[in-house]
């Protein structure tokens, strides 16, 4: 029987033959991440390791609808531009013939250590096993697998997506799991990373928080601890919108004493965000930028799902997170384009005549104190007759942020936003990027973020102003076109 590391090579040679063949297609974004065939779910195991940012994600490389997962990889020195690797995990054993779910990594004694969600049988049983490099690039799985054999006492049968971390010389694991509906999350603890005790339940749902937790992240922000988890069963949704809680953890107690939930993100295709330290003084993150069970035009080029832009984290000091494009991102520009003071009123148009594109970066600043405007904002990837258009609107009055992709094209459509604070504002920025078949938006320098897929025609290209109600007044307006994140290809 092959062993994993020629199953894996094999899978990367089936990837870059494909590749070629679907080169080309309307969808394809140039600047975010994507598969170069076959299906991607979340971002895995990043890590900033010898000085490069390492992203894994899983990956289906045979078949842009999804199937059994690998481990896909890739690198980067600035985070602008990006180099994909050979497949890193492939199932191979029996502890994982289901596939190689998602999971973390961490570097240790010169090694990197990825530790994954295995999956095998019928029902499924989900372990956390781990895989070892020393070159990061080709991996070994661990004979001692599976590092943690089964689900704890108090959680459920889902028990899968490991989060590891060190903290005063003690290596730290937190599952997502669940019980009687309720999301939680274990942890354990261990010395050397392959025996690992079980500590009991670091955080549950207060019942409204979701069913079960998926990709939990663990990290320090300021002066307090943070978890992120992408919850199953909230909102009337299967998948909701992933949460930050911020709070500290008790290592004692192994108890996680939660302060203040926020959402980490407003729009439909966020899910499964994972974060780097960046080494220095960073947090970073990123999500899949995509959702199960959304329509996936892209699929009909060969490939489905992408990543996020990656955005810095912060947190105010009044408590928000706020997430913020990474200024490595500026990398990317090139053709320049700046209005200065245009007023834009309800009765006109065509504002932006010059302005087309697809792939883009839009920082527009909005006057609040003389508006008279009740809504107003931006419409995007207008077609020439107009029938096509993705409208994203600041509504005045109450203060929220929506992005409307009703008329976007093909795909999934509907109304997404977010509330911000509009009497403590003055002026209101707008920080876009658009690539092909995605739209981010961030308001008030992060405050709100709206992430969604988008599918228009390639000739929908236009962008213009519009107010409604009343008068706007845009201080300037800066446009930038983006060059590709892969520029050896
Ligand atoms: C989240 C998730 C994870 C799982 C992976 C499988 O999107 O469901 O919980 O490990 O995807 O691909």
């Amino acid at each position: 029987m092959p062993d994993h590391v020629e199953i894996a090579a094999e899978a990367t040679k089936r990837l870059t033959e494909k590749q070629q063949r679907f080169r080309k297609d309307p969808y394809r974004p140039t600047y975010h991440i994507t598969a170069p065939y076959g299906w991607m779910n979340d971002p895995n195991g990043m890590i900033h390791y010898r000085g490069e940012y390492h992203l894994f994600y899983q990956l289906h490389p045979d078949d842009p609808a999804g199937g059994t997962k690998y481990w896909g990889h890739l690198k980067s020195r600035d985070l602008a531009h990006w180099e994909h690797l050979p497949v890193a995990l492939a199932p191979s054993e029996p502890y994982d013939a289901g596939g190689c779910w998602s999971g973390t990594a961490v570097a240790h004694q010169g090694k990197l250590y990825l530790f994954y969600t295995g999956v095998a049988g019928d029902p499924p049983v989900q372990t956390v096993n781990l895989a070892v490099s020393s070159d990061g690039i080709r991996f070994e799985k661990h004979p001692a697998n599976p590092v943690v054999p089964a689900p704890p006492l108090e959680g459920g049968l889902d028990c899968r997506d490991p989060k590891v971390w060190l903290h005063n010389g003690i290596w730290y694991m937190l599952l997502g799991t669940a019980h009687k509906g309720r999301a939680r999350l274990a942890l354990y603890r261990s010395l050397d990373l392959i025996h690992w005790i079980y500590l009991g339940i670091a955080l549950e749902s207060d019942g409204t928080k979701g069913a079960m937790w998926e990709c939990p992240d663990f990290f320090r922000l300021g002066e307090k601890d943070v978890i992120l988890v992408s919850p199953i069963g909230i909102g009337g949704e299967i998948q909701g919108s992933p949460l930050a809680v911020t709070g500290q953890m008790d290592y004692t107690a192994g108890k996680f004493l939660p302060e203040r939930w926020q959402l980490l993100d407003h729009g439909p295709s966020f899910y499964a965000p994972q974060t780097w330290w960046d080494g220095q003084h960073r947090r970073i993150l990123m999500g899949w930028m995509e959702k199960w069970g959304a329509a996936m035009p892209s699929q009909q080029y060969g490939w489905a799902g992408a990543m996020t832009i990656p955005r810095v984290m912060d947190l105010l000091p009044d408590g928000t997170i706020v997430l913020q494009p990474a200024p490595e991102l500026t990398r990317l520009r090139y053709q320049h384009c700046r209005w200065v003071g245009l007023n834009v009123h309800p009765e006109g148009s065509g504002f932006l005549p010059e302005l087309q594109g697809d792939a883009m970066e839009i920082i527009a600043t909005f006057d609040l104190t003389n508006c008279t405007a009740d809504r107003f904002g931006m419409k995007l990837r207008c077609s020439p007759d107009s029938r096509q258009e993705t409208v994203v609107a600041f509504d005045r009055t109450t203060g929220l942020l929506e992005v409307d992709r009703s008329r976007s094209g093909a795909g999934d459509g509907g109304t997404y936003g977010g509330q911000l604070k509009a009497s403590r504002l003055n002026r209101l920025q707008l920080h876009i990027f658009l690539d092909r078949s995605s739209l981010e938006v961030f308001g008030d320098h992060g405050r709100v973020s709206i992430t969604q897929r988008i599918y228009p025609s390639p000739d929908s290209l236009g962008a213009d102003l519009f107010a409604e109600g009343g008068t706007v007044h845009v201080v300037h307006l800066d446009t930038w076109r983006l060059g590709s994140a892969f520029p050896e290809e």
